[in-house]
């Protein structure tokens, strides 16, 4: 036995992840179905350690091989597409004989019921352990983000490996230390990685991390859009406006590649590449999910969920050529150079605000999940290892650790002062945007939902008293009254010549 680590599955995130566990001093045995993936990760390895260091990948011919290579009781990383192909490891793991104390990882974006069934299916013939990872490509590779959770001895014995492949935070600038060499892992600075909690816990986290990065990767696009069939500027000119905002309050991970795709050339045509790019937006699953679990648990997420419509509308292109030529829109409105400095840097306040919205959807909704799961979630260490390594990192994300290291118990992020009093200040720049849009006829469903959420939040009184009486006029579903006490319940007899209330 000579291998500390399995990994199956060697698609790019698999073949990466394997590459930095093996950077960190670690024995990986790895395999995958498909031989000539097993090869290139053994060859990629061979090639990119300069001599002398030693190369730590052993190639598995299948599942025995591997399990007869491995220490004892043995980590094996999962990293399957989500869905039916993690249970068929975990079968032909059982028939190869994995045993009682082994621990098998689940890194793909499972959906978090399954990893909590999976768990309860699998105890007698293994650990069933989870984390969900972050960061993409060069994340697996030079340092993700990790949400682990299951059983909290399997956390502890693979600890010491989550914390050395994890990405790394200054910690005295809250900032990623990023170094993408081969054979030369950051090894100082706050790992990010952190045990989130119960079975499914870690994946229903990363399922809402995802649905953050979707409601920010749209915030992003309309900012484009509002800049380019607004302003008329050009692409390039865009990623100026994007690398701009890079450097202040809107730093972040996702505003950087945008100015990097709105800036790189076709190498077909030499024109802008994203203009060459098809409009229709493709999704696995996760922020649809996000969206679903929202409204079933009853916390308000609009601007995720219109990120998740968002790209659905942007796939019936053939509609919306159709309706394009029949629907009326304003005429389009032209600017001075005073004007247009004005417009971006209102939609700079914009983007922020909105951002700010839907990071405090994301936490809220996981808040309401974990009262609901009895899980306890410790949201300033979310938030920490969200710093660096995932897709969302932003410099953002230090805030609102800070947000809830003052308060642990945050009921939602529009709570804390230091977000409170932003948003207070920058919400006349926000209506601007949101006002722009609308009579241009530009599509800003998140920046403009967001503002609903904010104004909704802002109402001590909502229009729901009007509603609760059209429930009660057509279902008797009756209503409380303001000047009695809660949950005490009244009828109006709403068909009788003479109405009278009743309570029920
Ligand atoms: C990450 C990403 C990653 C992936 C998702 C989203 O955190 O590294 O979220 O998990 O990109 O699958 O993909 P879709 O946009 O295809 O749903």
């Amino acid at each position: 036995k000579q291998s500390h680590v399995g990994v199956i599955g060697l698609g790019v995130m698999g073949k990466n992840l394997a590459l930095n566990i093996a950077d960190n001093g670690y024995h990986v045995a790895v395999f995958d179905l498909d031989t000539q993936k097993v090869n290139a990760a053994i060859t990629q390895e061979q090639n990119e350690r300069k001599t002398g260091i030693a190369v730590r990948m052993q190639a598995c011919h299948n599942l025995s091989e591997m399990l007869a290579n491995l220490t004892t009781p043995r980590v094996i990383v999962l990293s399957v597409p989500a869905g039916a192909p993690v249970d068929g490891v975990c079968k032909s793991l059982i028939e190869a004989g994995i045993e009682v104390n082994d621990i098998v990882i689940d890194t793909g974006n499972s959906l978090w019921t399954d990893t909590i069934e999976r768990e309860a299916l699998y105890k007698d013939q293994f650990v069933f352990f989870s984390s969900a990872v972050s960061g993409g490509e060069v994340g697996a590779r030079f340092g993700p983000s990790l949400m682990p959770s299951g059983h909290e001895s399997a956390w502890r014995y693979v600890e010491p490996i989550w914390k050395a492949i994890a990405a790394k935070v200054d910690s005295t600038t809250g900032l990623p230390i990023e170094r993408f060499e081969p054979g030369n892992p950051v090894t100082e600075g706050e790992p990010c990685t952190t045990y989130i909690g119960p079975a499914g816990s870690g994946h229903y986290v990363k399922m809402v991390h995802n649905g953050i990065e979707y409601a920010d990767m749209q915030l992003i696009c309309e900012a484009y859009q509002l800049l380019s069939d607004g302003l008329g500027m050009s692409a390039h000119d865009i990623g100026d406006v994007f690398n701009g905002w890079n450097k202040g309050i809107l730093n972040s991970y996702l505003m950087e590649i945008s100015a990097e795709v709105l800036q790189q050339a076709d190498p077909l045509t030499s024109k802008p590449l994203v203009e060459m790019i098809l409009d229709k937006a493709g999704q696995k699953g996760t922020g649809l999910w996000t969206a679903v679990s929202s409204l079933q648990i009853g916390c308000p997420a609009p601007t995720i969920a219109e990120a998740v419509y968002a790209r659905a509308v942007s796939t019936q292109k053939n509609l919306r050529m159709q309706l394009n030529a029949k629907l009326a829109g304003p005429a389009p409105v032209s600017f001075s150079d005073a004007e247009k400095v004005e417009f971006i840097a209102n939609l700079e306040d914009a983007l922020y605000c909105a951002k700010v919205c839907c990071y405090a959807q994301g936490f809220q909704l996981m808040a309401m999940n974990a009262k609901e799961q009895k899980w306890s979630l410790d949201f300033a260490e979310i938030a920490k290892i969200w710093r660096a390594g995932c897709i969302i990192r932003a410099r953002f994300l230090q805030s609102i650790t800070q947000a809830y290291q003052d308060d642990a118990n945050l009921e939602n992020l529009l709570m804390a002062d230091s977000f409170s009093q932003t948003l207070s200040q920058k919400h006349l720049n926000w209506r601007k945007t949101v006002a722009a849009s609308v009579m241009q006829g530009i599509p800003a469903p998140c920046i403009s939902s967001a503002i609903a959420y904010y104004d909704s939040y802002r109402c001590e009184t909502l229009p729901a008293n009007l509603l609760q009486g059209q429930r009660d006029f057509f279902g008797s579903h009756t209503f409380e009254r303001v000047d009695k006490p809660a949950g005490d319940k009244y009828h109006l007899d709403w068909s009788a010549k003479q109405r009278t209330l009743s309570k029920m």
